[in-house]
Order: C-alpha cells, then sequence, then structure tokens
C-alpha cells in the first residue's frame, strides 16, 4: 500500500510512520519540519521536506506517485496561541488542508484519514462523550478542525472523497522501544512538563487550578497512549479499504486521570521528588474530559493496549531520559 504521511516528522506522525514501516507500507512523508524532525521519520519512509502552501509542489507530488491513502497530521496544536493568532490556525489546519484535499480530488486519490480533536466538542455537555455529543468549539483550534469535518462531508457528498476523522483526546506517551517520543516546542503538554520536573530541566510543574469540581480539585483528561492511536488509524485505513464508508470516532481510553494523579504516577515511576507549584485555572480548561470510544470499538475493533497510566508515563520517561 502508498501512503502519504503529511506531519509524519511530529509526534503522532512519527509514531505512525514506525507503525506503517513494520506493516509493510510504502511511506512518503510530506513534512514542512516547522514543529517536526528529520530524524523522527527514521528508516521507515522517504522525507519530501516541503508546505502544504505551496499548491505547485503538491500538484507534482501526486501526479508523480499513486498514493492509495493519505493521513494529515500536520497542524497547529496550541488552543491559547490560537486565540491570540486565529489567522495560523485558519490558514494552516484549514486552508493548507483545502490545498490537499484538492489536489487529492485532482488526481483521483479518494482515502483521507484526519487528525481531529476532542476540542471540536467544546465545554463538555455531559461526559463520557460519544460521537453524538454537540460540537461547539471554544476556541479557533477546534473551531479549524471542525471546519475541516465539515469540509470532509461536503467533499464526500460533492466527489466521493472517503475519510476518517479520528478525535484524539489527550495524546500521550512515547515508542515502547525507545525510538520516538515527544519533543514539541515550547513544550505545553501536562506528562512531558512534569517529566521535565522530575529530570530537573524545570524547577517544578505548575498545576492550573486546584478548584475544579472534580474529587482532587485538579482537571481530569483522558490520556491515551501514541501507539493505540496508530493502531486507531491503521484500523481507519483497513475500514476504508474495505467497505469505503466515511467515518468519525473518538478515542481516548474512556479513564479519567487528574492532574495531580498523573503528578503521582510521575513520582512512582521516576522515584524524583517533583516541586508542583500552585497555579491559577488556564482559561478554557473544563473540568473533566473523558472519551466514549465504543463506537471505535465496535466499528473498527479498536482495543486500545495501554489503558493504565503507569505504562504511558514509564514509556514518556524513558524517552525523556534518554534523548531530552
Ligand atoms: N496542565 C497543568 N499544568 C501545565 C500543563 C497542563 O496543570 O503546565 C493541566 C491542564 O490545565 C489540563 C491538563 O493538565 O487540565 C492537560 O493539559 P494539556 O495541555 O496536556 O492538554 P489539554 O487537555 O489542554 O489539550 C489536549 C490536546 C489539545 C486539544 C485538547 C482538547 O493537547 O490539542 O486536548 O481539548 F485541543
Amino acid at each position: 500500500m502508498n501512503i502519504l504521511v503529511v506531519g509524519g516528522a511530529g509526534y503522532i506522525g512519527s509514531h505512525m510512520v514506525k507503525a506503517l514501516g513494520e506493516k509493510g507500507c510504502n511511506i512518503t512523508v510530506l513534512d514542512n519540519l516547522s514543529s517536526g524532525h528529520a530524524d523522527a521519520v527514521l528508516a521507515a519512509g522517504q522525507l519530501i521536506e516541503g508546505d502544504l502552501a505551496n499548491v505547485a509542489m503538491l500538484d507534482q507530488l501526486f501526479a508523480e506517485n499513486n498514493y492509495d491513502v493519505v493521513m494529515h497530521f500536520a497542524s497547529s496544536i496550541m488552543v491559547g496561541e490560537s486565540v491570540t493568532d486565529p489567522a495560523k490556525y485558519y490558514r494552516n489546519n484549514v486552508s493548507n488542508t483545502q490545498n490537499l484535499l484538492d489536489a487529492m480530488i485532482k488526481h483521483g486519490v479518494k482515502q483521507f484519514i484526519f487528525s481531529s480533536t476532542a476540542a471540536i466538542f467544546g465545554e463538555p455537555e455531559y461526559t463520557p462523550i460519544d460521537e453524538k455529543h454537540p460540537k461547539a468549539p471554544i476556541n479557533p483550534y477546534g473551531h479549524s478542525k471542525q471546519m475541516v469535518e465539515q469540509m470532509l462531508e461536503d467533499y464526500d457528498r460533492a466527489y466521493g472523497l472517503k475519510s476518517v476523522c479520528l478525535r484524539y483526546f489527550n495524546a500521550a506517551g512515547a515508542d515502547p522501544e525507545g525510538e520516538l517520543g515527544e519533543r514539541h516546542d515550547p513544550e505545553t503538554h501536562l506528562i512531558p512538563l512534569v517529566l521535565q520536573a522530575a529530570s530537573g530541566k524545570r524547577d517544578a510543574i505548575t498545576v492550573f487550578g486546584r478548584d475544579y469540581d472534580t474529587e482532587d480539585g485538579t482537571c481530569i483528561r483522558d490520556y491515551i497512549h501514541v501507539n493505540d492511536l496508530c493502531e486507531a488509524h491503521w484500523l481507519a485505513i483497513k475500514q476504508l479499504q474495505n467497505d469505503g464508508k466515511s467515518g468519525r470516532f473518538n478515542l481516548g481510553n474512556g479513564n479519567g486521570f487528574s492532574v495531580q494523579q498523573v503528578i503521582d504516577v510521575c513520582r512512582d515511576v521516576t522515584g524524583k521528588e517533583i516541586t508542583i507549584i500552585e497555579g491559577a485555572r488556564r482559561a478554557g480548561d473544563p473540568a473533566v474530559l473523558v472519551a466514549d470510544a465504543t463506537l471505535a470499538r465496535s466499528e473498527l475493533g479498536w482495543e486500545p493496549q495501554y489503558n493504565d497510566l503507569k505504562s504511558i508515563v514509564s514509556h514518556a520517561w524513558e524517552w525523556e531520559k534518554n534523548h531530552c
């Protein structure tokens, strides 16, 4: 199978490229390396440095290759930044994605896997969140992803482009073999930040609010191992190839862990002291975000392997110790 992985040098994309390589796929990675790393593509794929804004480059790429499937991991992902610089989010996440889809249509490539997010749901009306939950994003990042989901529905009806949108909850962990991990700059995600406080790279972790309506007062999230996410992508490709039906799935473990529980597990796994600073709430953080992934389990046959926080944190810690 010939697969184009856009954003394959990034955190989740690079784990996917490794997994696809192990399944014997022929992989091309397209990445502008604005936040990805060339060495994360490993030996599994051919890396082309290029930007989705470059329509002529896309046209040539699709003219010269026969891709069966396109996977799209490339996007800007910082919620706070999306509020202060929405133009960047609508350009990178919406306009550039449209360039990609239009090149696919022009060259007859009809299967697309899209990295979507829990942020399309906004403030939860109920939890766990299933696919029927109303979509009401509360920031430009969430809006940008929802717009692409809408575009994909319309492109399916009009042009027969089949897509699977996978809404990640909190992607976490690292390659269990230690070759890949999370390398965002700046890092904003909780688990790598706590582990950096454990390794001494940071002095402390700031807990954003301890006055939420949860058992210990800190926010609850659904942390899902990056390899489990990759497996869901693989199953989504198989579904597209088998029955050619578009689909949308929420991906999480269905287990919520509080910020304090994450810090406690990080202390356990690392054996290090971790200094906590009690901070204010971060704007736009819902108290609880947990996925109901029943549909992914029943329709895709997805079965997450790492539903304990300890193995997610252990893999992330191995990466942090050895590579950061
Ligand atoms: N947190 C802290 N201190 C920190 C960083 C985070 O207390 O230094 C807390 C946050 O307030 C939140 C939890 O840790 O309660 C998780 O925060 P992350 O920033 O790791 O992740 P988010 O839940 O904010 O964001 C994730 C994805 C986004 C996506 C969002 C969906 O990273 O891409 O889920 O709402 F948009």
